[in-house]
Parts: structure tokens; sequence; C-alpha cells
């Protein structure tokens, strides 16, 4: 047992270095290069990607020893095979898995501030964390955006005709607004509205829409702590949205008072159980308790609200999903996104 543990540790410290020099080819485009090079040297790879020789060589040396680039010292060249360059470039339709090892550095720039947490309780706000809305979109362009009209949207029957018809759509804690951009262009007929706390994020999504040469969206900073349901909507979506916040009863509320009597409410959320006992196998479970407890729970205690956390859970979801008023909740699972749970809800 002793030997195996440590050697379990030494792959997690082995694993943990390689997320970050993941994220780090991501950013520097190497994999993207990399992907379009037959194999190739050091050099020839700094001077197509730009970047500086001696760093090259040194974040090469972590994907050769970390098993992800193939190295022939023969010739001294490297080589990132198709099958892995699938999992790891912008250009292919598979996850790009070194987007997300983003999330490792987004991290750790606040450890500093969660550990304070631990000794003093609180939490760290939105605004501490470098890069969130860039990371999150690039995340959710992945889950959500690539998967709408194939996989999400049909989870209500009917609603593809009622958007190309014409509908009222509302998405609450929008990000950078890819999914809203998206849909715009897509049901042209249909009008669809972004709320968000966050300016910078309002304005990422309003300038995108402009590129896009929209006309039917409307980007708003909104707190979901204090906006009032003064508008009704056919079809209001939640990306990922209510764990996060500071009071998800009155979230979940408001979106049932601004629901027409016939609208629909469909929200993605981590899937895990409320019961830790019950996430013990799940595939992704140190990440995302991490991702909690640095992020999601954290941001809402920076402002005592309910700290909910990315893990909890789909029994918790559903309790607080039928106390908000909500009937009919089905709970979907998708196979293009492995992370999380679709819940559909409509009024009595
Ligand atoms: C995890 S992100 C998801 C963003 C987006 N839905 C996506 O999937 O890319 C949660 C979003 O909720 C927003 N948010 C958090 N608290 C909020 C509040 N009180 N009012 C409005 N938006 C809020 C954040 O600014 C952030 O953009």
């Amino acid at each position: 047992m002793g030997d195996a543990f440590s050697d379990y540790l030494i792959d997690t410290i082995n694993k943990g270095s390689l997320a970050l020099m993941l994220s780090i080819g991501h950013r520097t485009r190497l994999f993207d290069i990399l992907s379009t090079m037959p194999p190739s040297t050091v050099d020839e790879i700094s001077k197509k990607a730009k970047l500086n020789q001696r760093y090259v060589k040194e974040w090469l040396g972590t994907m050769v020893t970390g098993k992800i680039i193939d190295y022939d010292s023969s010739n001294s060249k490297f080589n990132l095979p198709k099958e892995k360059a699938q999992f790891l470039t912008r250009e292919d339709n598979l996850y790009n898995f070194s987007a997300s090892m983003q999330w490792i550095p987004v991290l750790a720039q606040v450890e500093d501030k969660i550990i304070d947490c631990f000794h003093s309780g609180g939490g760290v706000p939105y605004s501490s964390y470098n890069r969130f809305h860039e990371v999150m979109a690039e995340e959710s362009f992945q889950t959500v955006v690539t998967g709408l009209v194939d996989h999400i949207l049909p989870l209500v029957p009917g609603l593809i005709d009622r958007l190309k018809d014409g509908i009222n759509v509302l998405d609450i804690g929008c990000g950078r607004g890819k999914a809203v951009n998206i849909l715009a262009k897509k049901f042209p007929n249909s009008m669809f509205v972004g709320y968000d706390v966050a300016e910078e994020a309002i304005k990422g999504a309003t300038a995108d829409s402009k590129t896009l040469n929209t006309c039917n969206t409307l980007f708003q900073v909104q707190n979901l702590l204090t906006v009032e349901p003064t508008k009704k909507f056919d079809f209001i979506t939640a990306f990922d949205v209510i764990h996060d916040q500071i009071d998800p009863s009155r979230t979940l509320k408001f979106i049932f008072d601004s629901l027409n009597s016939s609208g629909v409410f469909l929200m993605q959320d981590i899937l895990s159980s409320t019961d830790l006992a019950k996430n013990i196998d799940h595939p992704l479970g140190p990440f995302l308790y991490t991702i909690s407890c640095m992020h999601c729970m954290s941001v809402s205690l920076s402002e005592n609200g309910a700290g909910l956390g990315a893990m909890w859970g789909k029994e918790k979801a559903l309790e607080m999903l039928r106390y908000a008023g909500f009937m009919g909740v089905e709970v979907n699972t998708l196979s293009h996104d492995f992370q999380n749970y679709y819940y559909t809800a409509s009024k009595p």
C-alpha cells in the first residue's frame, strides 16, 4: 500500500504539472500549430509558432515525458499524433481538453485568498478571477454552443418550431453570450435577452452580436439579487449559473415568475449527487470539488450567500426547483456533454 500510494502521489504531481503545461500549449496555440506540422525540430516548431525557442524546448520536455508528444532521438524531431491532436486543438470537433486545463491556473491565482477563507470564512469575489469569463466562454462553447441545436433544444418538444416562429427568450448569467448570439443568428424571428452582473462579459457579448450583425439580442448588466420579474418570457435558460448564486432560491423564483404560463425553463448544471458517498467514483470528482471550493462556493460566500457549490447535486436541485414552484421537472444527460445534467421544468 505504502509504495502504491507514494506512486499515486508522484503521478499526481506529474499530472498537475502536465495540466499547467497543457494550458500553456492551448494559449500559445502550440497544439494547433503542431497538429499541422510533420515531425519537426525545436527550431522548426518555435519558428512556426513565433515563440521563444528555449521555452518551447522545455515545454516539449514536459510533453514528451508526459506522453503527449512523441520524440525521435535519432533526428531530434517531435510529433503530435493525430489521434491525440483531435483532443487538444481548436479546429477538431472533439472535446478540446487543453482548453479545460486552463481552469487549473485560473484557480491557482486565488490560492492565497482561498487559504485566508479557510482561516476566517467568507469567500473570494468574481472580480478576483483573472480570465474567468474568457475561459468560461471557451468551456461553454464546447458543452453548450456546439450542442445547442442538435442536442439541447430538442429536449423541449416543439421548441425549435416555436423559435422559428418567434418567441421571447432569456438567458440568465449569460456570461460572454455565446449561446444567445448563436441562437439569435439561427432564429431571427425570436428575441433574445441576456442578463449578467459582469460588465466585462456583457461588453464582450454585445460586441460579438454587433460582429454577427444580429438585431434580435439585448444584453444587459443585471444583478439576479435585485432584478424584478417585470417582463415575461417563453423560454428561460441558465447554463452553469444557479449553483454560483448568492441567493439561488430567489433566482429560481425570479425565473418562475418571469415565465409565461406555457413557458419552459432549461437549466444546465453539474452532473453529481448531493451525497458525497454517491460521487466517490465520479470521473471528475477531484476536479469538480476543487473548482467548487476555489470558485463556485467561494464566489457565493464572498457576499454571505448560500454557497451551494458546484457539487450541490441532483437531489438538492430537484428540491429547489420544486420549492420555486416548478412542475414536471425532467433530468436529462446528453451524449455531447459528460459534465452536466440538463433539467427542463415548467409551470403547473
Ligand atoms: C459559471 S458562469 C456561466 C456563464 C455562461 N452561462 C456560460 O455558460 O458560459 C456563471 C455566470 O453567472 C454570472 N452571475 C453570477 N452571479 C450573478 C448575479 N448575481 N447576477 C447576474 N449574473 C450573475 C457570472 O458573472 C457568470 O457569467
